[in-house]
């Protein structure tokens, strides 16, 4: 066959036109971040999507449900929890943190014959894969476990003519595949691919030999493995199938290496262009001498994962799935800085659009979301770079210590303090200790870990408590010890400055040293200028350290102004700190960052109340942290729904503008001619004042300050931290509008990410109740309603979404309460119709009673009804009536004994305590009926027999 010349591109479009012509259905990737379930650090395999269908536990009523072939390329991480590739990305030719898994899914319908059959036609025949340096596993089978060897996979892959020594069994790490600890799972069949060919590489097949790769892996998903590790069949069997992309492309390619295809080399064209880097030339180990070749590896995989996963809504931060996201960035930035010799603070943006060119088409959702991750990238390396450099040095202190002293590794101490202190995820400090030959030891680093954290716990534990100055305490400063107050200006400033301590305050009195307080002591500390943002007009404080490189670090937990005077509220981690000592300031800039998104969102918020509510809006309190704003305002009523809404639309139309936020100190007197300027009514401010406009020039407001025009813009006297930009906040979500007092309005809104956040939520919850809506009337739908009513009630989004949802959300309740008053009407006929047409037969002519089970659900009006009918209209029968059943799980009984039972002895109350005694529950109710709920649905049957022997026995009497 002659050979074809395959692109990435065309690799992918003929997996799916191949697998679409044998009845498949082409369905998207899902997300790469499993937001629903927390238990996963992300999309690690093509069938996660599908676990669901496979589980047989998908609504009747999501589409999904009624596929039975599926075909897709699955956008995978394999970076942290059960499959992890970290640590290999970069030094092998086959292993990624991001990948496409090209998958072909049976449910309930193909099994074994066809999937194996179709895999070696489009390897062999459609893809051209030379059949000879093709390899295939079956499962070898598991006495332990009870499970058979797979001999009929075996005989497959005989019969589509694989020769016996290409074919070899395989155990269970290799040959039978696992989601995870629990969930579907089953024997596979693995097909491996030898990229030298000409002989026999049996010997080499699942070896980790680079030359010698798994392509493709066959699942025949049939098992459920539970809790207690034991199996349990699925109600069905279904094919399950993975096949790298990359790997298969650099086949076909006939690429040694997964890099070497045209996946990465427009990436690397790229990487090469922004950092003038010598060529890629595929070299691995020892053979790249100078690392560039890892490092463009590092580089072109750690962009595929963080775009992806950024793309998905996976923010960066210290937990879960964020941190595995800031540790690739910040082990990225480390090798292009090191290795490419660039500045760390857009790096990776820059490479980004080669990404977005070449992968958009397929994945439309890294085009749309380009410019979102291009600031969470800018953001997260730009706070790194600050420690990058002296974390680098620190690094080469400890390392060149270590091997001077002829240890063959760092201290977990050691580790620990460049995480710290540094911010080096330890899996970076282990790379770089690798390069210097060293090791590190993981549980020293934890021993080291722990240590901090105790130590942190009981001082954290003290912050109510920190010092403050009062009025005694500011004039000693003053007037006896000739401090001067700090210059705080560099806190509208980004970055770490250095400072002077000028004293140590331990809350009763000033210090020139920290010598003498015990370890673990809070206290503060006075610098000549500074950073960091005191607490003030509802801007909390900044937290972060001060800092002198490997000789004290200093937690700052709270910053706090008394009288111009700044204190710095924390704990000395480790070393100690004296008068005239220069230290490295740096407060959060990451906790920093929503906090400035707040405080402009909080302006906006302000004036586009105004503008919708008029006048009398007033500002009463504002609070403004990492997580949220809070405005108080005077209003007399509450705020309706359209009005919410127009608020929220307009703030969202400032901040689309992009508008420039200006600021500038002014004369209080002249400050306060500008016509509209926002300033809370009793505060006094400074003279001057900072006067913080929004797209607008403070200067230009001051060439005409009565101008009318200007009430048209936000305006506010502020000495806040704000964004350059509006755009910055991406978007702003109002979540709560409430009264907190008479007159007195509350507002809660989100910005940024954590906007987004919420409105993801909405967007699920939106999905959530179209599947409720589609859901056929049961009890299933109802119980479904109950879940959903609660979880409204909590769900935080959009106030008006919210009100969306729920207008939408209350037809579905109308509809079912509404089938539920039909049906019981409905019930209550059956019912009765069944115990009349029981006394009317012949047969029953001379019987005064009836004891059944009605075909009806546990309806206790029902019941109720068809008592209450003889109670008053046929006096001398009784009736005891059983309505549910035990596939319902729930079961209702009810008694009325009529006259002539009641004269010779029968009460409904020992007949129904009888019969509760059985079912579970109690009953209630006057003599002569009672009725009662059961717990125990599975005993109906013997309830019910029990209640007739009951009164049997009671007749014989
Ligand atoms: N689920 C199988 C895998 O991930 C196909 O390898």
């Amino acid at each position: 066959m002659e050979k074809k010349q395959w692109t990435g591109v065309g690799v992918r479009k003929t997996f799916f036109e191949f697998f679409e012509q044998r009845g498949h259905t082409i369905v998207p990737s899902s997300s790469v971040v499993p937001h629903d379930d927390p238990t996963l650090l992300f999309t690690n395999a093509g069938m996660n999507q599908f676990k669901p269908i496979f589980l047989g536990s998908i609504a009747s009523t999501n589409d999904m449900s009624k596929l039975k072939r599926a075909v897709d390329s699955q956008k995978c991480i394999r970076a942290g929890g059960k499959h992890n590739d970290l640590d290999d990305v970069g030094k092998d030719s086959y292993h990624h943190t991001f990948f496409e898994m090209l998958g072909n899914w049976s449910f309930g319908d193909y099994f074994k014959k066809e999937a194996i059959g179709w895999s070696w036609e489009l390897l062999t025949k459609v893809y051209g894969l030379d059949p000879n340096r093709l390899y295939v596993t079956y499962f070898e089978g598991n006495k332990e476990m009870g499970l058979e060897p797979d001999l009929e996979a075996k005989e497959l892959w005989q019969s589509v003519g694989v020769p016996e020594d290409h074919i070899l069994p395989g155990n269970m790490k290799d040959n039978f595949w696992e989601m995870g600890d629990q969930g579907p799972c089953g024997p596979c069949s693995e097909v491996h691919y030898d990229k030298v060919g000409g002989r026999n590489a049996a010997h080499l097949v699942n070896m980790d030999d680079p030359l010698v790769v798994e392509v493709w892996n066959n699942v025949f998903m049939q098992y459920d493995r539970q809790a207690d590790k034991s199996l349990k069949s699925l109600p069905a069997k279904h094919i399950d199938t993975g096949m790298g992309f990359e790997r298969l492309v650099s086949a076909l390619q006939d690429k040694s290496s997964n890099y070497a295809t045209d996946i990465f080399t427009p990436l690397f064209a790229k990487i090469q262009e922004v950092t003038g880097a010598r060529e890629y030339t595929d070299k691995y180990g020892k053979d790249d001498v100078d690392g560039i070749d890892t490092a463009y590896r590092v580089v072109a995989d750690h962009i595929r994962l963080l775009t992806f996963s950024i793309s998905d809504g996976a923010v960066p931060n210290n937990d879960g799935r964020g941190y595995v996201v800031r540790r690739v960035l910040r082990r990225g930035s480390r090798y292009a800085r090191k290795y490419f010799n660039v500045e760390i603070g857009s790096f990776f943006s820059k490479i980004l659009p080669a990404l977005v060119d070449q992968m958009g088409e397929q994945f439309p959702e890294i085009v749309k979301k380009q410019n979102d991750v291009k600031e969470i990238l800018d953001e997260e390396e730009e706070a790194f770079a600050r420690t990058l450099d002296r974390g680098e040095k620190q690094f080469e202190k400890y390392a060149t210590q270590a091997l001077n002293s002829g240890a063959k590794k760092l201290t977990g101490a050691d580790v620990w303090r460049l995480y710290d202190t540094f911010g080096f995820p330890e899996d970076l400090t282990k790379l770089m200790a690798e390069e210097r030959q060293l090791s590190i030891d993981e549980d020293e680093v934890a021993v080291a870990r722990e240590k901090a954290r105790e130590a942190s716990k009981s001082v954290k534990n003290s912050v109510q408590t920190f010092a403050k100055l009062n009025v005694h305490q500011i004039a000693e400063l003053k007037d006896q010890l000739k401090v001067p107050t700090p210059n705080d200006e560099a806190k509208f400033l980004k970055g770490d400055i250095k400072a002077k301590v000028q004293l140590i305050y331990t809350g009763t009195e000033f210090k020139k040293s920290s010598k003498d307080l015990p370890p673990n002591t809070p206290f503060g500390i006075l610098l000549d200028k500074t950073n960091f943002y005191a607490e003030q007009g509802g801007q909390v404080a900044d937290t972060g350290r001060l800092v002198i490189d490997d000789v004290a670090e200093f937690k700052v937990l709270d910053t706090q102004q008394f009288g111009g005077y700044i204190i710095h509220n924390g704990y000395l981690e480790y070393g100690e700190l004296n008068a005239g000592d220069e230290v490295i300031a740096e407060y959060d800039e990451l906790r920093r960052q929503p906090i400035r998104n707040n405080h402009t969102g909080t302006h906006i918020l302000n004036h586009s109340l105004r503008e919708v509510l008029g006048d009398d809006i007033n500002q009463k309190g504002s609070l403004v942290d990492q997580d949220k704003l809070r405005f108080d305002f005077s209003h007399k009523t509450g705020v309706t729904i359209p009005e919410l809404k127009k608020i929220e639309d307009m703030s969202n139309s400032y901040v689309q503008q992009n508008c420039k936020i200006y600021s500038k100190d002014v004369e209080l007197d002249v400050a306060k001619q500008i016509n509209g300027v926002r300033a809370v009514f009793g505060e006094t401010y400074p003279n001057p004042v900072r006067v913080v406009s929004v797209g607008i020039d403070v200067d230009m407001l001051l060439e005409t300050p009565e101008n009318p025009e200007w009430r048209k813009v936000s305006v506010e006297f502020c000495g806040g931290t704000h964004v350059d930009q509006t755009g910055i906040i991406k978007d702003l979500v109002i979540v709560e509008e409430s009264g907190i007092a008479k007159g007195i309005r509350r507002i809660v809104a989100y910005t940024g990410d954590a906007a987004h956040a919420v409105q993801r939520e909405a967007v699920e919850f939106g999905k959530r109740i179209d599947l409720i809506e589609a859901m056929p009337f049961g009890p299933e739908k109802e119980a479904e309603v109950k879940q959903t009513t609660v979880d409204l009630n909590n769900l935080i989004v959009s106030a008006v979404t919210k009100e969306d949802l729920r207008t939408r959300f209350n037809k579905v309740v109308k509809a079912v309460v509404d089938e539920q008053k039909k049906r019981q009407k409905a019930e209550s006929k059956t019912a009765l119709d069944a115990v009349t047409a029981h006394f009317a037969k012949d047969e029953n002519k001379d019987t005064n009673y009836f004891v059944g089970q009605l075909p009806i659900s546990a309806n206790t009006k029902a019941i109720s009804e068809v008592m209450n009918h003889f109670k008053s209209k046929d006096k001398a029968k009784t009736v005891y009536l059983f309505g549910g059943s035990p596939a319902e799980g729930a079961v209702v009984h009810g008694v009325y004994v009529g006259t002539d039972l009641s004269s010779k002895g029968v009460t409904a109350e020992q007949w129904s305590a009888a019969v509760s005694e059985v079912v579970g529950g109690k009953s209630g109710g006057k003599e002569p009926t009672r009725q009662g709920q059961g717990t125990k649905a599975e005993k109906l049957d013997e309830a019910v027999e029990t209640a007739r022997k009951w009164l049997e026995e009671k007749l014989k009497i």
